[in-house]
């Protein structure tokens, strides 16, 4: 499941017209970075959860089947495999639509009718992740060992827990934590820890059932976080440090940052862009 139903306000005015999720980062849009993640993890069902003004999600992973001919006929080869890679073939998408923004945990249960009662992975666009193995198949490979609830996570510093939704862990042994409680955007001298929740999460079915509460929690928001926690002690539930790099796009800065990395990250540009930076060190 991939919830972009958020007005993403804190890149106006850019977002005014256009959706946060299709901001390029290089030359394809965030929200493609964390389908093609999921596809690579072997995930071939998807719901995404949005919201008014977002339908041009739709036509983005949907088949353009004139711009294809068009392509076609002009030899433009590259061209018409890269825009026909981001098609998602019959019936591997259902766009749920939020109608108001109260958070991600309602964002989530929005899609409950289409998930229905089996295990199901969430992506946050906004958190773009670099890395070897695909993030959520790491959190998959954890699953299918320990069940229950698997988290992304990582180490921040204390003064950015109230970012985070953040694990008050049982046991940890560098890689793995076991998880007692969560606590949604503590204050820094409240959070249990500094082990904070990155948007990638293998979710057991009574975390949908949790929601049904509908119970608002930090910021006035139906937090994802909150219902988690409720499962404590009924599923099993841990946190994995995952091998990668997390980008935060949901800011300016770390949206320029991952743009970046990811211009680095591609051999066929990555000497020009060094050669950019360069000259603005
Ligand atoms: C959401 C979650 C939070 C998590 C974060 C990761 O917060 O509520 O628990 O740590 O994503 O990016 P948001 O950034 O949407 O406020």
């Amino acid at each position: 499941m991939i919830p972009a139903g958020g007005l993403g306000t804190r890149f106006l005015p850019a977002t005014k017209a256009v959706p946060k999720e299709m901001l390029p980062v290089v030359d394809k849009p965030l929200i493609q970075y964390a389908v093609e993640e999921a596809r690579a993890a072997g995930i071939d069902s998807f719901v995404f959860v949005t919201a008014r003004g977002k339908a041009v999600l739709e036509d983005h992973f949907d088949h353009a089947t004139a711009l294809d001919e068009l392509l076609a006929a002009d030899g433009k080869e590259d061209l018409r495999r890269a825009a026909a890679a981001t098609a998602l073939s019959a019936g591997m998408v259902a766009h749920v639509r939020q109608p108001a923004p109260l958070g991600l945990g309602h964002a989530v249960w929005c899609a409950r009718h289409v998930v229905g009662a089996t295990p199901f992975a969430v992506l946050l666009p906004d958190d773009l992740v670099l890395s070897e193995q695909p993030c959520i198949g790491q959190l998959l490979d954890a699953h299918r060992e320990h069940g229950g609830n698997v988290v992304a996570v990582m180490d921040v510093p204390r003064a950015d827990t109230g970012r985070y939704g953040v694990l008050d862990v049982a046991a940890d042994d560098g890689r793995l934590a076991s998880v007692q409680g969560l606590v949604e955007k503590p204050a820094p001298a409240d959070a249990p820890s500094t082990l904070a929740i990155v948007g990638r999460y293998v979710l057991d079915p009574s975390v949908m059932a949790a929601l049904d509460a509908q119970e608002p929690g930090a910021g006035g928001e139906i937090q994802l976080t909150d219902a988690m926690a409720r499962t404590v002690g009924d599923v099993p539930f841990h946190g994995l440090r995952f091998e990668g790099r997390r980008f935060d796009c949901g800011d300016k800065l770390g949206f320029l940052e991952a743009n970046i990395a990811c211009a680095l990250a591609r051999p066929e540009m990555a000497a020009a862009a060094r050669d950019i930076l360069a000259r603005f060190a």
